[in-house]
C-alpha cells in the first residue's frame, strides 16, 4: 500500500503521463519536485503544469548555488572526467534530486519516490543507490520501466484517453538533460556512431566554424580552489559558471563526442556540452602545475579517474568519495592565483598563470646566466638513479 509519492518533475510528457499513472496504479497521492538547476526552462510553468496534470503540491526550487557548491566544485577540484571526457554535469545532479526528493518525503510523510529514469541507463541507478543510502526503507518507483507505453505516441494517446491537459511540443529529435554543468544529448541520429553530430543537436555552444575570427581572453582567479573572480571582479560561483558558459559557447568550446561505456553494459554514444567547465578545468589544471609537486599531481591523477568512477556509477554517498574529497580539498588549500586563458575557435587555451604558492623557480628553470642550478650534480644524480638498471643490465649481459 502506497498513499503519498514524491515525483521528481521535469515537466515533460514522461514526468506528465507519470503523475496521472501514479495515481491510477497505486490510488496514491502525488507531489511533485523539480529542481531548478539552471535547465533553462520557466520553473513557474513547470509547477502550474504539475498541479494541472494532478498533482496535490508541486515544489519547485531553486538549488543551482547548492549544486554548484557541494557537488561540482568537488568534482572540478579533483578534475573528475569518466573515461577522459565527460565532466558527469548529468551524473552529478541525481545525488542532490534523490537527496531534496527524500527530504520532501520525509516532511510530507510519503511512503516512496519516483522517478521518470529508464531502465537501460544509469540515470535510475543514481537515483535509486543514493535512495538506498539516505532512507534505506523507502520505496522506489520506476514507471517507465513498468509500464506498457512503448513508444511517445502512445504516450500521447494514454494522455488523451484520460484528459491529461498536456501541452504537445515540438518532439526534439534528441534525449536531453541540462543544468548548469553542462548539457548531455543522446538518442536520434546520434545513435549511429559513424553520424557526424548534425549541427541542431547541440543547444548552447556555437559551431567553431561560426564563432568570432578573432580570440577572446578571459582571467579566472581561484582561493582555495574556488574560481572566484573573471577579470579581477569578484563574483558568485553561479555568475562565475553563467558568465563563462555565455562566453565560451560563443567561441565554440565545451563539446565533447563519445561512445561511453553505461553502467548497466550497454556502450552508447552521447555529445556534450560543458562550455563554462572546460574552461574551469584547464584554468584550474594550470595552477596545479604550478602549486603541486610531482608526485601528488600524479597520484591526483589516478585518483582523479576512481572519483568520476564513483560519480558515474551513483556512488555518491560513500565514504570512498567523501575520503577523496577530503583528500583533495587538503591537498589543493594552496590552489590560490590567477590564470589568464585564450579562447578561439573551439580552443581554450591557457597563457599566462601565476599564485602566491606557485613551486616554480625561474632561477632553477632557466639557460640563461641566471642559473643557480649546479649542473655538475647532474652527472651523480643520473648515476645513482641508473643504479638499479646498470646491475639488471649486467646481470643480463652476463646470462
Ligand atoms: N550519459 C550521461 C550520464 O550517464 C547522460 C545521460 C543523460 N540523459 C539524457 N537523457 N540525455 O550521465
Amino acid at each position: 500500500m502506497i498513499n503519498k509519492v514524491v515525483l521528481a518533475y521535469s515537466g515533460g510528457l514522461d514526468t506528465s503521463v507519470i503523475v496521472h499513472w501514479l495515481k491510477k496504479n497505486y490510488n496514491c497521492e502525488v507531489i511533485t519536485y523539480t529542481a531548478d538547476l539552471g535547465q533553462g526552462e520557466n520553473l513557474d510553468e513547470i509547477k502550474e503544469k504539475a498541479l494541472r496534470v494532478g498533482a496535490s503540491k508541486a515544489y519547485v526550487e531553486d538549488v543551482k548555488k547548492e549544486f554548484l557548491e557541494e557537488y561540482v566544485m568537488p568534482s572540478l577540484r579533483m578534475g573528475a572526467k569518466y573515461e577522459g571526457k565527460y565532466i558527469l554535469s548529468t551524473a552529478l545532479a541525481r545525488p542532490l534530486i534523490t537527496k531534496k526528493l527524500i527530504d520532501i518525503a520525509n516532511k510530507e510523510n510519503a511512503d516512496a519516490i519516483a522517478h521518470g529514469s529508464t531502465g537501460k541507463g544509469n540515470d535510475q541507478v543514481r537515483f535509486e543507490v543514493s535512495a538506498a543510502y539516505l532512507a534505506p526503507e523507502i520505496k522506489v518507483i520506476a514507471p517507465v520501466r513498468d509500464w506498457e507505453l512503448k513508444s511517445r505516441e502512445e504516450e500521447i494517446e494514454y494522455a488523451k484517453k484520460y484528459n491529461i491537459p498536456i501541452s504537445i511540443t515540438k518532439e526534439s529529435p534528441y534525449s536531453i538533460d541540462r543544468n548548469i554543468w553542462g548539457v548531455s544529448i543522446e538518442c536520434g541520429v546520434l545513435e549511429n556512431p559513424e553520424n557526424e553530430p548534425p549541427e541542431d543537436a547541440y543547444l548552447l555552444t556555437k559551431s567553431p566554424e561560426e564563432s568570432p575570427d578573432e580570440p577572446a581572453y578571459v582571467s579566472i582567479g581561484f582561493d582555495r580552489s574556488r574560481p572566484v573572480t573573471i577579470d579581477g571582479k569578484e563574483m558568485d560561483i553561479v555568475d562565475v559558471v553563467h558568465h563563462l558558459n555565455d562566453l565560451a559557447s560563443l567561441y565554440g568550446i565545451g563539446r565533447t563526442d563519445i561512445v561511453e561505456n553505461r553502467l548497466v553494459g550497454i556502450k552508447s554514444r552521447e555529445i556534450y556540452e560543458a562550455p563554462a567547465a572546460t574552461v574551469l578545468y584547464e584554468a584550474k589544471r594550470a595552477l596545479e602545475e604550478l602549486i603541486l609537486d610531482r608526485e601528488s599531481m600524479h597520484l591526483k591523477d589516478m585518483l582523479s579517474v576512481k572519483y568520476a568512477e564513483l560519480v558515474y556509477y551513483g556512488l555518491w554517498f560513500t565514504p570512498l568519495r567523501e575520503a577523496l574529497d577530503e583528500f583533495s580539498s587538503k591537498l589543493l588549500a594552496n590552489l590560490t592565483g590567477e590564470v589568464k586563458l585564450k579562447l578561439y575557435k573551439g580552443n581554450c587555451t591557457v597563457i599566462s598563470r601565476k599564485s602566491p604558492y606557485s613551486l616554480y623557480d625561474i632561477k632553477l628553470a632557466t639557460y640563461e646566466k641566471e642559473d643557480i642550478f649546479d649542473q655538475k650534480q647532474g652527472e651523480a644524480f643520473c648515476n645513482i638513479w641508473g643504479l638499479p638498471l646498470r646491475v639488471q643490465g649486467k646481470l643480463k649481459k652476463s646470462k
